[in-house]
């Protein structure tokens, strides 16, 4: 087995992030896809979160010396506190990061040769059981006896598809956010069959990358953010549907009580008023008239037909094309 052999099935938007992550921290990184159509739509995306990183990484030498760089420096390229963080450390991050996405990013098509010898494979393909059951069998008699497997998935639990894996032992979460390099979680969280010494070692790697582990010590559908978060963003989408305050006010209350940078719709805004919908309408009450979820999702709908689903699309609850 080789150590430094890290292997992502999926080139999706977590899955190149996540193997750019390992790249830029020296791991020998090869992503599986399933055809050459997948090639060409991943090769984009490696060159443009390449760059974004690396574009981060170096607006933060400007903030060396900041106390207020501690929020904005992209977490997961720096290791250490912040305040000990030097300009030179950063330009020799700069520079072996920049040689690592250059040189440790490979591709492969062929299923053997990309897991061959793996320490670690990454599933982080699209969130569809089907799919992740059809691939891990594809797999399971390729890998080596002792290649360590995660999965990525955000609302799907491990012990759905530990069976089929043929190592469930071996076999856990290792769930990452959006934009990686900047939100450093790794949430680590094992199935009731998962060896406790693998997800030690998963916990290790996850450093290892950058990331800060957060440990569950037993399966959570929505691992512990979101535990939090969607009923924190359906109550506060409660207090609008119901006429209670709008939407402004709601992020203000929150903001001045807490000292929180966003409320509630500003986050709304930044995970996307569709995802909003979706997980709304997996309600049963959203189905029944006068419901509070059901007016949420009539909401949530009339805006989303106006285009305005958040910051990608320029307005959501807040206007982002105002200079
Ligand atoms: N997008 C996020 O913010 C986010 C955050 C955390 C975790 N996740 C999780 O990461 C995983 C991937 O999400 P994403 O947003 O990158 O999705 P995505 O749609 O951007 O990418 C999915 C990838 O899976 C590939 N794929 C789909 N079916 C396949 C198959 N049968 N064989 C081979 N490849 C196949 C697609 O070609 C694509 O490259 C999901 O499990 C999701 O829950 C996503």
């Amino acid at each position: 087995m080789n150590n430094k052999k890290v292997v992502v099935l999926g080139g999706g938007v977590l899955g190149t992030q996540i193997g750019l992550m390992c790249a830029y921290y020296g791991y020998d990184t090869t992503f599986w896809l399933r055809s050459e159509s997948s090639i060409e739509r991943t090769k984009p995306k490696i060159e443009r979160y390449s760059a974004l990183m690396l574009q981060d990484l170096a607006q933060a030498k400007a903030l060396v010396g900041n106390p207020m760089g501690a929020f904005m420096y992209p977490r997961g390229m720096v290791k250490g506190e912040w305040s000990a963080v030097t300009a030179e450390q950063i330009d020799e991050l700069l520079a072996c990061g920049k040689k690592n996405l250059e040189e440790k990013v490979h591709i492969e098509l062929d299923k053997a040769a990309a897991v061959k010898d793996a320490y670690l494979v990454i599933e982080s393909m699209s969130e569809d059981p089907k799919a992740k059951i059809d691939v891990y069998t594809q797999f399971k008699d390729l890998l080596d006896e002792d290649t360590i497997l995660v999965t990525n998935s955000s609302t799907l639990l491990p012990s759905m598809f530990a069976e089929y894996t043929g190592r469930p032992e071996k076999y856990l979460s290792l769930h990452f956010a959006n934009t990686i390099w900047k939100n450093n979680t790794a949430e680590v969280m094992g199935h009731a069959g998962t060896d406790q010494n693998i997800y030690n070692e998963v916990v290790k790697f996850a450093t290892t990358i950058g990331m800060v582990p957060l440990q569950l010590h037993k399966e959570q559908p929505g691992y512990i953010l979101n535990s939090m978060l969607v009923p924190f963003l359906s109550a506060a989408q409660g207090l609008w549907a119901n006429g209670v305050a709008d939407p402004e006010t709601i992020d203000l209350t929150w903001q001045l009580a807490t000292s929180a940078p966003a409320g509630p719709f500003k986050i709304l805004d930044i995970v996307g008023l569709e995802t909003a919908y979706n997980i709304n309408q997996m309600k049963p009450a959203a189905q029944q008239e006068g419901t509070t979820e059901n007016k949420i999702g009539k909401l949530l709908k009339e805006k989303i037909d106006k285009g305005e689903t958040g910051v990608n699309a320029g307005k959501g609850f807040y206007d982002y094309t105002k200079k």
